[in-house]
């Protein structure tokens, strides 16, 4: 009996073990940014990026949480936030929503890495300690062709467009950089609809803090019922290796477009 026991608890232990190392973890993921180095460029561990493209501050949380002197935009958030007025907005005849000034909350969060307006290593509060060093150049996540100059991630990281290294160059990421034009984006920062308003979109049951709602899936809306970036993604979710079937970060697998359903009535 006692033995079934122990097993069961190793089997459960190995199993917490093994989902955190293969999907549930920020560590080692993309949005692990003291991990780039340790990534390797095909296995070396001298990492591609190792003392000048941006600062490596040996944690992983920083580029993200301060314990103090946060901002309130997200959970103690150490990262000053792109002017939301620099946006233009998704817009369509069928538009039910009010086309607002700019994005806000949760995804002015995401946004101040993904529209490569500012340098993903400028945070409000950097360590004193761990023996990093200020690498002079702050890389952005940007991808148009002006912003492509000596300190854009997408120097190297834009196939086909001379990134440096020729047929070695590093992945083309420019998908990932959005810009600040998100007209070719799914609409976020808008309200999610009522019945009466659009029948055709499925009510979330569940009443979030926030003011936001969810659906038992995950799929949630934000302070003021809004639709944003984490309503789909969820940042400390990862599944790099797709072993749950979903793209990184989404909040549930897109497979027969089960996400886009979870909202649409199509
Ligand atoms: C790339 C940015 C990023 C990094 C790196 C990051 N986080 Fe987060 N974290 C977020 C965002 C965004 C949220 C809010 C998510 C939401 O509300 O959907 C969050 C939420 C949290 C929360 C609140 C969770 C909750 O359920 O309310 C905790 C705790 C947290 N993070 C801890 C950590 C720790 C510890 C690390 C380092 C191991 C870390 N985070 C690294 C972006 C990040
Ligand atoms: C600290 C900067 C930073 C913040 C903040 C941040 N990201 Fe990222 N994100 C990155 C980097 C760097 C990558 C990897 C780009 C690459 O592949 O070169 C990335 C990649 C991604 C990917 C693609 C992952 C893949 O492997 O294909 C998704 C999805 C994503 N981010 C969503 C979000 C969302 C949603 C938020 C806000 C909740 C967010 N990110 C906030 C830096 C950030
Ligand atoms: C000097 C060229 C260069 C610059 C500039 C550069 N990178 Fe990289 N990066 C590489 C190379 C080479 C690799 C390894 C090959 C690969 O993963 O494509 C790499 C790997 C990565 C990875 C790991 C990919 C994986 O799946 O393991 C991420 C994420 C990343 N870089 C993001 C960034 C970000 C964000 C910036 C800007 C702050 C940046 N890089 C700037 C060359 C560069
Ligand atoms: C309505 C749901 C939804 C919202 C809202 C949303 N995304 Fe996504 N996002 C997705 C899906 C689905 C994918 C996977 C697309 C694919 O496989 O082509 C994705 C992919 C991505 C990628 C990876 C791009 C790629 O093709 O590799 C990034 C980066 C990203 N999203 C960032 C964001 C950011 C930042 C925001 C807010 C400005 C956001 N997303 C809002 C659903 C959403
Ligand atoms: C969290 C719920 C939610 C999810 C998940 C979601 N959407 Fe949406 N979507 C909305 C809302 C709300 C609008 C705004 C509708 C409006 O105001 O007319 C919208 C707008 C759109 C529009 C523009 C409609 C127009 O009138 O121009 C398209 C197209 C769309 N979504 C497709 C998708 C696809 C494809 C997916 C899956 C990748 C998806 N949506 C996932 C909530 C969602």
């Amino acid at each position: 009996m006692r033995a079934t026991v122990t097993m069961g608890l190793l089997l459960v232990t190995a199993l917490i073990w093994s989902s955190s190392a293969l999907g549930d973890s920020i560590i080692g993921s993309r949005h692990d940014l003291s991990f780039f180095n340790q990534r390797g460029y095909n296995g070396s561990t001298s990492g591609p990026m190792q003392g000048f493209t941006f600062n490596d501050y040996r944690e992983a949380c920083i580029y993200c949480h301060t314990p103090h002197n946060a901002s309130a935009v997200a959970p103690l958030w150490n990262r000053n936030l792109p002017d939301s007025a620099g946006y233009q907005l998704y817009d369509s005849p069928n538009f039910d929503s009010t086309v607002l000034n700019g994005p806000d909350g949760i995804s002015l969060a995401c946004l101040s890495c993904h529209d490569g307006t500012i340098s993903v290593d400028d945070i409000r509060r950097k360590p004193a300690y761990h023996g990093w060093s200020d690498s002079k150049v702050h890389y952005r996540m940007d991808a148009t062709k002006a912003g492509r100059g000596s300190q854009s991630c997408a120097k190297c990281h834009s196939r086909g467009d001379g990134g440096i290294g020729g047929v070695n160059a590093a992945h083309d990421a420019t998908v990932r950089y959005l810009s600040q034009d998100l007209r070719d984006d799914h609409p976020i920062s808008m309200v999610y609809p009522t019945r009466e308003k659009d029948p055709q979109f499925i009510q979330p049951t569940i009443t979030k803090k926030d003011g936001g709602r969810a659906f038992t899936n995950g799929i949630q809306t934000y302070e003021g019922n809004k639709v944003q970036c984490a309503t789909c993604h969820d940042i400390h979710n990862p599944d790099e290796d797709n072993s749950e079937g979903r793209d990184p970060f989404l909040r549930v697998s897109n497979k027969g477009s089960a996400l886009c359903l979870t909202c649409h009535e199509k």
